[in-house]
């Protein structure tokens, strides 16, 4: 595709000196796992976060499972959730053997809200995931109320969110525990998979130190039952370090594309991110809304733009979820969703020209 919607290359070229100068550190040092530059990465990460504790992991999807691990949520317990997430948080709830149960998005967020949370809380609720979908933070304070007003802990599914904020707090600060991912293409990418968690509370933290390997308090001597091995090694540790003081600066050139986007396309007619240009929003993906979906995405990769779909199926439509007790037939504005978003390019090293091509091909097409 000539306009990628992301594009690694032009995001680590300025960069391979570096992280070249990083990887041969932890070569020279030959220590490879749960060494000191994932010890430094965790602190680093947790002071950006503003929270007490950072647990490196293996990827995202494990860190929403010993998230859960960690709180004691056990086969038989629902786990609310938002069914328009890409299965990332059902992968998890499953494997932690507790039930998923949605939570329908608002019509504009796209997101739970204190309403669509309330009408699915039961008795049975262990905890409730909140994913800041696309890189906007969710009305997080008034879901932590409503939660705890139920006895339910917070888990925050920040992969979208890293640096988003609000009041001077951070994604991930907030609940009882925040889940980072640091897939390539994430606004923190590693080059691999890898992962965290952050909290603030010591003993979670400890219980996820000893999940991420074997159930070991000390070495040797599995104390904590659920243990497995999940861990984020050296190098992308080092990779991560290397990136991380970069990355309000990264979230500020996305907000400026989707800003150029939004501005570009007021008069288009369609559903467009409000306020791009707020610090609650990091542009990890800018997602358009259209009932014309897949025409304009037909038409935009012939004209050489790629496109993407955040996400295509409901998770409760999902094939492997099929005899799960707990799914709902349908959420209306779940559904819709994954009828009509389309995902944009939108990358820190997108030029104004690229957001222009992009916008004046939509606005063509919609004419
Ligand atoms: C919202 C969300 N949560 C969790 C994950 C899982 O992360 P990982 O791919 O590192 O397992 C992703 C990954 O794409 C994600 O987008």
């Amino acid at each position: 595709m000539r306009i990628p919607l992301n594009d690694l290359k032009r995001h680590h070229d300025p960069l391979v000196t570096e992280i070249s100068h990083a990887v041969s550190r932890v070569l020279e040092r030959g220590w490879y796992v749960l060494g000191p530059e994932l010890e430094s990465f965790e602190a680093e990460f947790a002071a950006f976060c503003g929270t007490r504790h950072a647990v490196g992991v293996a990827n995202g999807t494990d860190a929403l499972e010993l998230a859960l691990d960690a709180l004691g949520v056990k086969p038989g317990d629902e786990v609310v959730t938002v069914a328009n997430a890409g299965m990332y948080a059902t992968t998890a709830i499953l494997g932690a053997g507790a039930m998923p149960v949605y939570a329908d998005v608002g019509r504009d967020s796209m997101m739970m809200d204190a309403g669509t949370l309330r009408s699915v809380l039961s008795s049975r609720t262990a905890a409730v995931i909140v994913t800041h979908l696309y890189g906007r933070l969710t009305d997080i304070e008034e879901l932590c109320a409503v939660a705890a007003q139920h006895g339910v802990a917070v888990i925050e599914d920040c992969a979208h969110a890293p640096g988003a904020e609000r009041g001077g707090r951070r994604s991930g600060s907030w609940g009882a525990l925040g889940c980072f991912s640091f897939y390539p293409t994430k606004n923190l990418g590693a080059a691999g998979d890898a992962g965290a968690v952050v909290t603030s509370d010591a003993a979670l933290a400890a219980r996820l130190r000893a999940l991420r390997q074997y159930g070991w308090r000390t070495k040797y001597r599995s104390e904590v039952p659920g243990g497995r091995n999940s861990r984020l090694d050296e190098m992308q540790a080092a990779i991560l370090r290397v990136q991380l003081p970069l990355l309000e600066g990264w979230n500020r050139r996305r907000r400026e594309v989707a800003g150029w986007y939004c501005r570009a396309l007021k008069t288009s007619g369609l559903l467009l991110p409000h306020d791009p240009t707020a610090a609650d929003y990091v542009a990890h993906l800018f997602v358009i809304r259209s009932p014309r979906r897949d025409e304009i995405r037909c038409r935009l990769e012939s004209a050489g733009i790629a496109t993407d779909i955040h996400y295509p199926v409901p998770d409760y439509r999902q094939e492997s979820v099929r005899g799960v007790p707990s799914l709902p037939k349908a959420l209306p504005e779940t559904e819709r969703c994954a009828a009509e978003v389309l995902t944009l390019p939108c990358f820190p090293e997108m030029r104004r020209e690229e957001v222009d091509e992009v916008s004046d091909r939509l606005l063509a097409i919609l004419a």
